[in-house]
């Protein structure tokens, strides 16, 4: 990667909504379509839950190949919406995912930046991209007083984890869906817990 082809910046421009909803399909297929459905309602639900303003993006040669969602104050990069369930899924599927959604949000603490999830493009993966964005993302958080970067990080993903312990976040809470997971399915739930990590700055 040369990093002089990259740029990290706010904001997801609207031309660019589809090629984020295709990224954040890929990288998180098994757990987004459970609940929002095939590829094709998948992406039509995600590109309409998408706000713009709370992406941090990175452009390589002018692709996008990275997009992490910020959560702070009472906005959320995810927006789900009833209608856009009961429209792709039809209203029983639609009422009852959308509910299930809801299970996974996460409550913002007063000065905590709350990455939602972070991805990057799977043949851009592992040279270094991921680490510049949340270097970006902390930047961001100094540069507007916030106190504290959070994410969570689900027990099924390790490789993640290990990026996060080395850039010094730090464990402080881990639910366990184990009960939830017997109760809703394994099909919705595909990892037994979920651990909360905090950056201080
Ligand atoms: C996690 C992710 C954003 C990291 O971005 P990245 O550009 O690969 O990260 P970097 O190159 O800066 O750092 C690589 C580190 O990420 C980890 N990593 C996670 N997934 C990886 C992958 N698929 N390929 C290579 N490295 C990966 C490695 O452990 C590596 O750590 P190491 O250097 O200590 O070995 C990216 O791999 C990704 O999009 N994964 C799929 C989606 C996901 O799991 N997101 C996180 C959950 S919120």
């Amino acid at each position: 990667m040369n990093i002089e082809e990259l740029e990290i910046s706010l904001g997801l421009p609207e031309h660019l909504i589809p090629e984020a909803a295709k990224l954040w399909h890929e990288a998180f297929r098994h757990d987004i379509e459970p609940l929002l459905g095939c590829e094709a309602t998948s992406l039509a639900i995600l590109q309409k839950s998408f706000e713009p303003e709370q992406a941090l993006i990175a452009l390589y040669q002018s692709q996008l190949v990275g997009v992490a969602g910020l959560q702070y104050e009472d906005r959320t990069f995810l927006k789900f919406r009833l209608t856009e369930f009961v429209d792709e899924l039809g209203w029983l599927k639609g009422t009852l995912n959308f509910f299930l959604t809801r299970l996974s949000g996460h409550k913002i603490q007063k000065g905590e930046v709350f990455i939602e999830a972070i991805a990057v493009e799977k043949s851009m993966r592992g040279q270094g991209l991921g680490t510049l964005m949340l270097g970006e993302v902390a930047e961001f958080a100094r540069q507007n007083r916030f106190k504290v970067i959070g994410l969570n990080v689900f027990e099924n993903n390790p490789d993640a984890r290990r990026l996060y312990d080395r850039l010094g976040f730090v464990a402080v809470k881990t639910r366990n869906y184990a009960f939830l997971r017997r109760v809703v399915g394994s099909r919705f739930i595909g990892s037994t817990s979920v651990t909360t990590m905090h950056l201080n700055l």
